[in-house]
């Protein structure tokens, strides 16, 4: 029987921008063209959203984090990962495993973008490797779910509530 669960593939701030933004540090493939690339490499298994808006990424970690359907989410919040506690709130409080993704090495750049909030409520962090961070965390999502025996997926650095 078919596996009919999902992973979200979730882009935040500029990140439509893709191919035309600073194609020096984030290459000139365009999301369109990435998330092309992702479909053909894991055929049937992906959902994509991209969101400017704080507010949405937060609704789509809440609706996606809580469906049974889904294995997990990939997460590129953009700059929102050094500053947004509402994200970060709402990647703690859904059982779906989410790795974080970066395209450039964002230790390597500006200061304060070696800081993220929401690491520490993710499964882990995938970052420098390019557009290949998106494989990478897709692979990792598909081996943690593989290795939990029971459902629904819970990372185990998300805090319980006792
Ligand atoms: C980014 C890194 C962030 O610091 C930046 O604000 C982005 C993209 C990356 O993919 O490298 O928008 O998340």
């Amino acid at each position: 029987m078919a596996d009919e669960r999902y992973i979200l593939v979730l882009n935040g701030p500029n990140l439509n921008m893709l191919g035309i933004r600073e194609p020096e540090i984030y290459g000139r493939l365009t999301l369109a063209q990435l998330n092309e690339m992702l479909e053909e490499s894991f055929p049937e298994l992906l959902h994509f959203e991209q969101y400017n808006g704080e507010g949405e990424i937060v609704t789509a970690i809440q609706r996606a984090g809580i469906d049974p359907a889904c294995k997990g989410i990939v997460l590129n919040a953009g700059a929102y990962t050094h500053y947004s506690y509402a994200i970060a709130d709402a990647i703690a409080a859904v059982p779906a495993p989410v790795v974080e993704v970066h395209i450039s090495n964002v230790h390597a750049r500006e200061e304060f973008r070696s800081r993220s909030v929401i690491a520490p409520v993710c499964a882990g962090t995938i970052a420098g490797f390019g557009v290949i961070g998106y494989t990478i965390a897709i692979q990792a999502i598909d081996s943690l779910v593989m290795n939990s025996s029971a459902a629904p997926v819970q990372a185990d650095n998300k805090s319980s509530a006792q």
